[in-house]
């Protein structure tokens, strides 16, 4: 019998799916495509969090025998990346081996990756300032990394290229092309460039000839409908049953983010104490969702807190509180947020002789609150935006309780996200959870 998954396997908010993976229709066909074709190179791009890496790892699994991932952190350098996956290669080309090397030409490349890899071990240490980097051998070309991840079947994922240094991320576009030509001669060979960001030119930046060689590949938030399938998939292998209504609760609070759903639905099944699927088939009710949801703010709450405070206090009292008219508009927004005119028309709803000018202004401001940021504009769209989904979603119950009397009355925030975090700690619901196990287990 196969060993059971814990719910740690199941619910995944911080590691790529896996057990609870659902497919994703519309992304599939063309990552597919791009994965086959030889020579396709990739960017993908989305937000943080909507599950690039997640898909890419699960088409891997499927398609390809090897490949190498390469982490990008803040202020990499490009030739540490090519050192780094240099030395994943190793397996590959320094292993006893227990069959021959079979031809002239593997030969030939295994000894020119031993020749690289002794200098590298050798006098190459060198100091630059505080640390010692590693020299690129001259040897060491893109060309050559191109020919030895070829021979070893493997493809090159870098994750989070956002990070990499901007002047560095050019060096992408002209490994790309090294890519595309050596891929006539090694099939599989390519590079999987993947960003958190808005566009695949803010990933890569390749000129003309390359177009039709890159294919960029958009990861989109998670709708409602694909957040329940989670739900309801994570359930199943749990052996539990989601109503309806709470699960639309949490697609709804996830706001397009399957992190959350899985956070959500993993502090659910550990507040219930089922760590191990269970063996009854169970029924988890909607209350279950609060305690859940606490969970979640708990840990969350200081850095929300603190950008909603920051974003909102005034220091003197004016004829508008300016950041919170924004804040309540846009939590009325779809996820994507609105453009400058969607703002406006909603703010004039409460307050109709609001002047523009100061909607520019603040726009502006909150914008560029680079500690605590609240809000973003992007470029491409035009719109504003919570800078995450998590943050709208907080805004929206913010908003929900808070002006549930008078639209016209002004808030005080602290008090309101204060008495917002108290309202989830209810102490009936949180005992009533712990006697759900026996109230709502049924027979299959
Ligand atoms: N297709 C999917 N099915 C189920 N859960 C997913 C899926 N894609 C992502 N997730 C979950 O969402 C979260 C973020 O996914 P991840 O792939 O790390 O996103 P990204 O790489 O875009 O930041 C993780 O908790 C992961 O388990
Ligand atoms: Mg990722």
């Amino acid at each position: 019998m196969d060993v059971e998954p814990t719910v740690y396997q199941i619910f995944t908010p911080a590691t790529p799916a896996n057990l609870a993976f659902i497919e994703r229709e519309e992304i599939n066909n063309n990552l597919v495509n791009a994965l086959r074709t030889p020579g396709k190179q990739i960017v993908i791009y989305g937000h943080s969090g909507s599950g690039k890496s997640t898909l890419i790892n699960k088409k891997l699994e499927r398609l390809y025998e090897n490949h190498i991932v390469s982490r990008c952190m803040q202020g990499m350098s490009f030739e540490q990346l090519v050192l780094d996956a240099f030395d994943q290669l190793s397996p590959f080309y320094t292993t006893e081996k227990n069959q021959k090397t079979t031809n002239s030409v593997s030969a030939q490349l295994e000894a020119t990756y031993l020749g690289i890899k002794s200098q590298l071990s050798g006098t190459s240490l060198r100091e630059s300032g505080d640390k010692s980097t590693r020299a690129l051998p001259p040897q060491l070309t893109l060309q050559n990394l191109a020919r030895f991840m070829g021979q070893s079947k493997s493809c090159w994922i870098l994750e989070d290229f956002h990070k990499i240094n901007e002047s560095d991320r050019a060096l992408l576009s002209q490994a790309m092309k090294v890519f595309v030509d050596m891929a006539a001669e090694y099939n599989t060979l390519k590079i999987i460039a993947i960003g958190a960001v808005d566009s695949a030119r803010q990933v890569v930046k390749y000129d003309h000839e390359m177009r039709t060689r890159v294919a960029e590949i958009h990861v989109p938030l998670m709708n409602l409908h694909e957040l329940q399938d989670i739900i309801i998939k994570g359930g199943e292998l749990m052996n539990l049953r989601f109503d309806s209504s709470l699960s639309s609760t949490i697609s709804h609070y996830a706001a397009g983010l399957p992190s959350i759903c899985h956070t959500l639905c993993l502090n659910i099944c550990v507040h219930l104490d089922f760590n191990i699927p269970s063996e009854k088939l169970v029924n988890i009710r909607k209350e279950s969702l609060q305690p859940a949801l606490k969970m979640y703010l708990d840990e969350a709450s200081d850095t929300l807190k603190m950008a909603f405070e920051n974003n909102l206090k005034q220091s003197k009292v004016k004829k508008y509180n300016n950041p919170e008219l924004i804040v309540k508009a846009l939590s009325e927004l779809p996820q994507e947020g609105g453009t400058r005119a969607d703002i406006y028309k909603r703010i004039t709803k409460y307050e109709k002789d609001y002047p523009q000018g100061n909607l520019t202004k603040y726009l502006k401001q909150m914008c560029e609150k680079e500690i605590t940021p609240l809000i973003r504009s992007s470029e491409s769209s035009g719109k504003y935006a919570f800078i995450d989904p998590l943050y709208r979603a907080f805004a929206m119950a913010l908003v929900s309780i808070t002006h549930s009397h008078d639209p016209h009355e002004l808030i005080d925030w602290n008090d309101a996200i204060a008495s917002f975090i108290k309202s989830f700690s209810t102490e009936e619901l949180t005992k009533s959870i712990h006697t759900y196990k026996i109230l709502y287990a049924t027979d299959k």
